[in-house]
């Protein structure tokens, strides 16, 4: 279990400078790189984190760190959208009804405030692998029913761009939607409610 773990946050750590290298403006907002700030040092104790998403391109994904774990934002498609309302038969959970596994304001089709904006906590609900963004339709190696998704490589559990589980693989629930909210149209601030929740 220590060495997955550990293989996980190297996984982590090596996607997530993967992906914050191609959008430059936001890279401020990672708080592990090596030049943390006292700021810096407190959001990843445990204080929120504000992020600008207003350089997010449709598609892409954003992977900072929230409590020492990681977190996906994902800018979503109006197709992606559409694709969401299709796969309830193959869920576990498609209504989002186990609630300790998203706040309120998100136990929605979409799991989110904003159709468009997807945040989740990127820890399996099997035993805490990083999976992976899977964003391609039916690839070789997940088939041609693959409509995008996440993939765990420990032990094959699938999520949709919701972070809704498929049904009969290990992972036994949803990625978790961490508590967040909009400061602006582009502002973001991850582990805090919005006003009038928590
Ligand atoms: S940890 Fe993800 S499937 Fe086992």
């Amino acid at each position: 279990m220590t060495n997955t773990v550990d293989v996980d946050k190297r996984r982590f750590l090596t996607n997530a400078t993967t992906v914050v290298g191609g959008i430059g403006a936001i890279a401020v907002a990672i708080p592990f790189i090596s030049s943390l700030s006292p700021s810096a040092k407190a959001e990843a104790a445990g204080a929120p984190v504000a992020l600008d998403i207003s350089k997010l391109a449709m598609g892409q994904m954003l992977i900072i760190e929230w409590r020492g774990k990681p977190v996906w934002i994902l800018r979503r498609s109006d197709d992606t959208l559409s694709t969401l309302a299709t796969l309830a038969s193959e869920l576990s959970d498609p209504d989002s009804d186990d609630l300790g596994q998203q706040p309120d304001y998100c136990k929605n089709p979409s799991r989110s405030i904003r159709d468009d904006i997807l945040v989740l906590v990127g820890i399996c609900t099997h035993l805490g692998c990083s999976p992976t963004h899977r964003p391609e339709l039916a690839p070789e190696d997940l088939g041609p029913d693959w409509k995008g998704g996440f993939f765990c490589p420990c032990h094959g559990s699938k999520f949709d761009l919701a972070g809704r589980v498929y049904a009969g693989l290990p992972a036994p629930n949803n990625l978790v939607v961490p508590p967040y909210h909009f400061v602006s149209d582009s502002q973001l601030l991850i582990g805090a409610d919005p006003v009038g929740y928590g």
